[in-house]
């Protein structure tokens, strides 16, 4: 269903700045000790992610989605960060390109699905201006129940649709949330807002197979039962303890080996545009769970790989040269198809110096810019990896997905970092609410206020 292809990480291709077996053959024990504290981490519950591909609440959530789908012609996501990025990945990896342009029918008669990951007025009236009140449905998406960018598009959404369809605005909406604590709960339990469950322990970038993503997922007419097979598929491997049978192990570990010879960047790169919003999910799984000030005895550390989505063949034309001359700080992971579709380029004998190209396929042209692309970087001393699917289907985008997932808590382990937690984006969301007067954080606001009068402004007003 899928390979790692690592041979070009390796120093016998890439040089020194690539890893050696006796690298790996090193790590074995480090690798043992990580895969056993996972295991007791599962025991006690903090891993719940793992346990998705197998829960019972999915034909709840295929039944709750088909509801959805007879009766709105648009379903439109409000939510952020986690709740959202998964099923961006999702629905580009495996709808139509360009799905929401066709007409109903030849969307499998499904609805539309939009995204609003932002909280730009821009972005948001002009998508409300494509909408029809009485056939959108909103689901709102939030772990915590109170962040504050959801909750304010739900507010706008509210108002849109109280405007347009009075009392039965309530009926628009499905809550995803946690089964307990936050505003959405409360206003699920209390007002009688449809609700889904982000179960507990799911925390956001871990969450798209939970109703997060399978619930708005499968109501714009994604197989989310093979989805969830092609995860539960690989499951064995993810969670072998054996790192030459695991990928998710072996490509941690390969990552966290380049970055301590200096591939402090990690560009993901696939080679196709449906795979192109995996990056962005990939982006924030890597970075938010990684990038850490303290390790986990409490030591002040800065650790963490920046991530960096590119898109092969476009930025072949954009960061490629950086990539291939510049500073020797990236490690590339390409995700590639080994059956692309087909579309073949006609022959064009009157231009002869396109002739070459007659009778290929964009397939074969992709493919090969590919190849192209990961020997001139290994060629370079520049190591990169090819994650490959068989093809882009619901069970080889859930194995990805779960893979990288995996990937992630395990090289938590290496970097010796809490994977789970974001008390960077807390502090940001703490001076949010100083700055918006919530009751309660008067003191950040009053804290801010004094610190940017002392940091004395420089501005250059141009034109
Ligand atoms: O991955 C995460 O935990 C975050 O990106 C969250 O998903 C994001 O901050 C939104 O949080 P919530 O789902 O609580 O609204």
């Amino acid at each position: 269903m899928l390979e790692l292809d690592y041979t070009y990480m390796m120093d016998d291709v890439v040089g020194r700045r690539g890893v050696s077996a006796a690298d790996l053959h090193q790590a074995t024990a480090q690798v043992s000790s990580i895969h056993d504290r996972l295991q007791v981490a599962r025991q006690s519950g903090d891993l719940p992610f793992y346990d998705l591909p197998f829960q019972d609440s999915l034909d709840d959530i295929i039944d709750q989605a088909d509801a959805l789908a007879e009766r709105f012609d648009d379903i439109v996501v409000l939510g952020i960060g986690g709740s959202a990025l998964g099923t961006v990945a999702i629905a580009r990896a495996l709808l139509p390109l360009h799905n929401n342009l066709l007409d109903r029918a030849r969307r499998g008669d499904r609805p539309r699905l939009f995204v609003l990951d932002n909280i730009d007025p821009a972005g948001i009236n002009e998508t409300l201006d494509l909408l029809t009140p009485e056939k959108t449905c909103f689901c709102v998406i939030s772990k915590s129940g109170t962040t504050v960018e959801t909750m304010s598009q739900f507010l706008v959404a509210r108002r849109w649709l109280e405007e347009a369809v009075g009392d039965t605005f309530r009926e628009h909406f499905v809550l995803v949330t946690d089964p307990q604590a936050g505003v959405l709960r409360q206003l699920a339990t209390r007002q009688g807002y449809a609700s889904a469950i982000v179960p507990d322990g799911v925390g956001g970038r871990f969450s798209v197979f939970s109703a997060v993503g399978l619930l708005p997922l499968a109501a714009a007419g994604v197989n989310v039962r093979e989805l969830l097979a092609g995860a539960a598929a690989i499951y064995p491997q993810l969670t072998s303890g054996d790192l030459f049978a695991n990928p998710a192990y072996l490509n941690g570990l390969l990552q966290y080996l380049a970055y301590g010879k200096g591939a402090h960047i990690s560009v993901m790169m696939p080679y196709s545009d449906q795979l192109a919003a995996v990056a962005d999910w990939y982006c924030q799984l890597w970075a938010e769970s990684l990038g850490k000030r303290q390790d986990l005895d409490g030591k002040e550390v800065f650790v963490g790989p920046t991530p960096v989505k590119a898109v092969g063949a476009t930025d072949q034309h954009s960061q490629l040269q950086l990539y291939m001359e510049g500073p020797y700080d990236k490690v590339v992971t390409f995700l590639s198809v080994a059956r692309y579709q087909k579309t073949g380029i006609p022959p064009s004998a009157e231009i002869p110096d396109l002739e070459y190209l007659g009778g290929k396929d964009l397939a074969d042209l992709l493919a090969s810019e590919h190849r192209a692309t990961a020997i001139a970087l290994a060629r370079a001393g520049r190591p990169n990896c090819t994650i490959r699917l068989d093809e882009i289907s619901p069970a080889t985008v859930g194995a990805l997905l779960f893979m990288l997932e995996v990937q992630t808590v395990f090289a938590g382990g290496l970097f010796n970092v809490n994977p789970l937690d974001q008390p960077g984006v807390e502090a940001g969301k703490i001076i949010t609410s100083g700055l918006m007067a919530k009751s309660g954080f008067e003191k950040q606001r009053n804290e801010v206020e004094d610190w940017e009068k002392l940091a004395k402004s420089k501005v250059l007003a141009v034109g």
